[in-house]
């Protein structure tokens, strides 16, 4: 055989790659080299280049974590939607693959949206994602068109199905919104059969949640609207994610236009977890409980998988669309996803811990016992922007319980950002007014936590460019970004009245 030959075999092998998926491929090859290691965070997966959003295709796939993401490698701003790549053994080291989804089809030229993945009985992988197109009505008002569509790839490249879209306006039941039909996530069913959850709405745009079933993954049929928002969360619910744990079932999605409830759903664009129960024969949901996912000022349209070994993990985008504007159009990248976590119900609740692995990456440890203060103070070898440090707060003076603990991250002379606890109100919150932000909007926000007798732990999880606090191992978390330079390291606990402190501070090693 000579060369031109083996040539033609290689390339009939090859899916076929428009230029745009090319062009995007090249792109991100070259410019990934602008961004330079240090500013990029260490062990949370960010743009390769220009602009990420959610989570996409999260899956365990050929012995590797698959992360797909709402990509835009053009600029640091939301734009025609491909999707970027990663793939890891641990979750918190990720190693870029070229782009995967371009938006390059008559289906699909204004954006491949949020989507998912599983594996084929063939061991293809199989990604559902979001098509849209735009189309003028007859009212000459242009709008998008949104439909599901497949590609079936190795792990690295994938060829959009010759038959997409697979799931268009006709397979929503009557009364949906034409224009609202997005985010399919798939799983496999204990049968073996495949099921998908995806996002729709009423004319009025309030969020319902459709359910499909496949038996091969390329044949999809409507089953029914799972549940339905009736006017009580936000607007149209985004990113449906939809499983068991625990015993109960769980329904996470990511509702926009939310209004607060008490300290509840504070983010214009929320999360929203609802726990019921699931019977598997009628396909019905029963709602229990609903209580925000995240706390914090960034985080939302998270994704689950089961891992290999049973654990049920989140990783969400941790940015949220109504502060993500913030950042200089000259940045070469934004956007970054939150640490996996690890999920469980306890006490009826959503809880979160951060992903086991990361003690794997411990090191420099630093423990303080009993520190009793007021007023402030630093600590010996308390300090660094790649950290995770436990703080345990209790009452100095049983007798005069204190009004507020604060501690300072991310600090130097001018800049700081904070989390601090008031055990009066039992309330923790996250203020980063002063981590250098480019406009002084509000940027701090409160979560009621459990505390009792004053007492509360803290563990504050910083990677360069944001802080993740678990309170109370994980009852409630508040996750924010932040972008102050990262020689600003300094840390310092603050007081207003007697607080005696335990502090366990390890530096990530990545
Ligand atoms: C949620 C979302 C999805 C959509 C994607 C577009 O953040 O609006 O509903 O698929 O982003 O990038």
């Amino acid at each position: 055989m000579h060369n031109g030959e083996i040539e033609e075999t290689i390339q009939e092998d090859l899916p076929i790659m428009s230029q745009t998926l090319r062009d995007a491929r090249k792109y991100e090859e070259i410019n990934e080299k602008r961004i330079p290691k240090e500013e990029r965070p260490g062990f949370h997966l960010a743009a390769r280049v220009g602009w990420m959003n959610d989570p996409n295709g999260f899956s365990y796939y050929r012995g590797k974590y698959h992360m797909f993401y709402q990509y835009h490698p053009y600029n640091s701003h939301w734009g025609p939607m491909h999707w970027g790549h990663a793939v890891s053994e641990d979750l918190l080291h990720w190693t870029y693959l070229p782009a995967a989804l371009a938006p390059d089809t008559a289906y699909d030229g204004a954006g491949c949206f949020s989507g998912s993945a599983v594996e084929l009985a063939d061991g293809r992988q199989l990604l559902m994602y979001t098509g849209v197109f735009r189309r003028t009505g007859s009212d000459g008002i242009e709008r998008d068109i949104q439909t599901q569509c497949l590609a079936v790839g190795d792990g690295r490249d994938y060829e959009k199905y010759p038959g997409n879209p697979i799931l268009t306006e006709k397979d929503m039941p009557k009364g949906s919104n034409k224009h609202e039909f997005r985010d399919p996530k798939m799983w496999r069913a204990l049968d073996g059969t495949l099921r998908c959850v995806a996002a729709g709405g009423t004319p009025e745009r309030d969020g319902r949640i459709f359910l499909y079933s496949s038996q091969d993954g390329f044949q999809w049929k409507f089953e029914k609207v799972l549940i339905e928002n009736n006017g009580r969360f936000g607007s149209m619910w985004e990113c449906p994610d939809f499983f068991p744990l625990d015993e109960k079932q769980v329904l996470l999605t990511s509702p926009m236009d939310m209004l607060p409830q008490d300290l509840e759903y504070h983010n214009g664009n929320g999360t929203l977890c609802i726990i019921g129960t699931y019977d598997q024969e009628s396909q019905t949901f029963t709602e229990e409980r609903n209580q925000a996912i995240d706390y914090g000022i960034d985080f939302y349209a998270p994704q689950t998988i089961l891992t290999p070994d049973g654990r049920r993990v989140m990783i969400g985008w941790m940015q949220n669309w109504d502060t993500c504007n913030l950042h200089s159009p000259e940045k070469p990248w934004f956007g970054q996803m939150s640490l996996p976590r690890e999920l469980s119900i306890v006490n009826g609740r959503l809880v979160q811990r951060p992903l086991r692995e990361l003690e794997q990456l411990w090191g420099g440890k630093v423990h303080y016992q009993n520190v009793t203060f007021s007023g402030s103070m630093k600590l010996e070898g308390i300090s660094g922007r790649r950290i995770d440090m436990e703080i345990t707060v209790r009452p100095g003076d049983t007798s005069n319980l204190f009004q507020k603990f604060s501690v300072w991250f991310a600090q130097d002379e001018i800049y700081h950002t904070s989390v601090s606890f008031r055990p009066r109100e039992s309330i923790v919150k996250v203020d980063r007014k002063f981590s250098g932000s480019r406009r002084a909007i509000i940027h701090q926000r409160r979560s009621r936590v459990n505390s009792k007798d004053g007492q509360v732990r803290l563990r504050l999880i910083l990677d360069t460019c944001s802080v993740e606090v678990f309170v109370n191992d994980g009852e409630h978390v508040l996750s924010a970004t932040l972008y102050t330079d990262p020689s600003a390291d300094g840390i310092s606990f603050l007081a207003d009245g007697s607080v005696t402190i335990d502090v366990t501070k390890y530096d990530i090693l990545c």
